[in-house]
This record gives C-alpha cells, sequence and structure tokens, in this order.
C-alpha cells in the first residue's frame, strides 16, 4: 500500500514555533512557567505540557495574582494592555504570537496613530481579533457579516484602514472590503490572511482525490480539522477522522493501494508520524 502524508499536515509555522518555545522553557525549568491560554487546542499536547510544570491562565486577574515566573504569549497574541500587565509585574515575558500577527499589531498601531480610524474584519470573539483590538489607539470596528459591513458607518474626515483576522475566509474578507469601498471613504486595504489553512486544505484535496482511502487526524473539537474532514470525504468517500492511533481500524485499510494522511493545525507531527507507521506494517 502506498501512503501519502501531505505536506501542509499538522502544525503551521507560527504554532510550531509557539509550541517550540513553551518546550525549551520548559527544558530550562527556571520557575514556574505559564502560557496565556492555552497554547494550543490539542489535549494530547497540553495535558503533556501540564506534566512538565507548564500551567494555563486564562484572565487578567489570574496574571494579576502571579508573584514571578515566566509567561509565554501564544501564536494568537495578545493587546498591549496584557503585554504591558505581564512587563509591569516583573514577569519574564516570552513573545511567542506569531510573526504575521505581530505584523498586524504594528499596522494598527502605526495607522491609529497617525489618525485612521481601524475596521479588523474577522471575529470579535477569537482571542487574535481581541489582541488586535488591544493595539489600535481611536475607533476600532470589527466587522464578520455582509450586514455588519453594510451597516457601517465612520467619521468620513477620517481615513480607514482595513485590516483582516489571519484565519479569515479570503472570498469573504474579498465582499467585505467591497461593501465599505463603495461607501466613498477613504481607505487603506491591508490583506493580512495567512494563507496556512488554504494550503491544507488545497493539499489535502488533492491528495483525497487521487487516494483510495484518506485518514484526517486532530481534536474532535478543532473546527479546521472538522473542516478538513468534510473536504476529503467530499473527495474520497473512505475517508476517516481520528484523534489519535487508537481510533484507527487499519484493516479497513488493507484492501487498498493508496491512501493519504493530513492533519489539522493543532495536531503534532508524533500523533501523524504514528499512524504513518502503523499504515506501512
Ligand atoms: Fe499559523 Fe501564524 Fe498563519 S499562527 S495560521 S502561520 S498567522
Amino acid at each position: 500500500m502506498k501512503v501519502r502524508v501531505a505536506e501542509t499536515a499538522g502544525f503551521c509555522f507560527g504554532v510550531k514555533r509557539a509550541v517550540d518555545k513553551v518546550y525549551e522553557q520548559a527544558e530550562k525549568a527556571e520557575g514556574f512557567i505559564y502560557t496565556y491560554g492555552p497554547i494550543i487546542h490539542n489535549e494530547e499536547v497540553v495535558k503533556d505540557l501540564t506534566a512538565r510544570g507548564v500551567k494555563v491562565i486564562g484572565s487578567k486577574e489570574e496574571l494579576d495574582g502571579l508573584e514571578s515566573g515566566t509567561v509565554i504569549i501564544r501564536s494568537h497574541g495578545v493587546s498591549r494592555e496584557i503585554q504591558e500587565r505581564i512587563e509591569a509585574r516583573g514577569l519574564n515575558l516570552v513573545d511567542a504570537t506569531c510573526p504575521f500577527v505581530k505584523k498586524i499589531h504594528k499596522i494598527v498601531e502605526r495607522e491609529s496613530r497617525k489618525g485612521a480610524g481601524i475596521v479588523i474584519i474577522g471575529d470579535a470573539m477569537h482571542p487574535e481579533v481581541e489582541g488586535i483590538r488591544g493595539w489600535c489607539q481611536g475607533d476600532v470596528t470589527v466587522l464578520q457579516t455582509e450586514e455588519e459591513a453594510r451597516n457601517f458607518t465612520a467619521d468620513s474626515t477620517k481615513k480607514l484602514c482595513l485590516v483582516s483576522q489571519t484565519t479569515f475566509n479570503y472570498n469573504k474578507f474579498h465582499n467585505l472590503v467591497e461593501i465599505i469601498s463603495e461607501k466613498g471613504y477613504d481607505i487603506i486595504v491591508l490583506n493580512t490572511i495567512c494563507n496556512a489553512t488554504e494550503e491544507r486544505q488545497t493539499e489535502a484535496r488533492r491528495i483525497a482525490r487521487e487516494s483510495d482511502g484518506m485518514i484526517v487526524i486532530g481534536g474532535r473539537h478543532s473546527s479546521n480539522t472538522r473542516k478538513l474532514f468534510e473536504i476529503c470525504k467530499n473527495e474520497c468517500e473512505n475517508t476517516y477522522y481520528i484523534q489519535t492511533l487508537d481510533d484507527l481500524d487499519v484493516r479497513q485499510l488493507h484492501s487498498m493501494s493508496c491512501v493519504g494522511i493530513t492533519a489539522g493545525a493543532s495536531t503534532p507531527n508524533n500523533l501523524i508520524e504514528e499512524v504513518l507507521k502503523e499504515c506501512q506494517k
């Protein structure tokens, strides 16, 4: 049986970098280690890090209760206020914000300081968007639906700067930008969408199309893994969604000549390798 693993399976560059930084800090073990929010939505990884003494904190209040230690900011980034709170408490700050997200912080900080109103296209409840919002100095609006874009009004004497959440869908972003452009404001649009998700989906679709069976590895609650599963299932009827090797019934694959493997953005490499090894037996 031929087995193909997608090159884009698993961690994107920003998540890999953040997870590596946490392991690095845990290895050094100089005092308490905290991550501001779970570093990744993967139970196995979070469990493993907990066993190594890494604690997750989730609120400003918890942050204010810390006396010492290292706080790691995850790839989503945080607002300026949170960053300054960590620094003001004299805690050791390790910033693992993805450089693509950091770039958005710099854009909105610069443009809002120059007086522009900021529009963030994305989900207002998402931690990445909360963080971006926290780097704006003046007017800021978060939009994610056509209706919200249609209802949007701004001070017409000011410039408007539009940015996007990194994981926002490109076509939707384009639609919302069109709606806002028609309002006649003086706008600059910066497409800050990261293509890691799209590349992973495109490759999964191609491999699934060419395979007799497809295995998609990822957490139960991972929405990007679910999306990958749907894409693959559309192309290949025999698509299996598993969390770990334990969920895989290899007998299902025996009659197949070509099997593909992909994984969601928060699936660690060792889980992918275990599945690969099992398929190659
Ligand atoms: Fe990942 Fe950074 Fe893109 S965290 S999805 S590489 S913005």
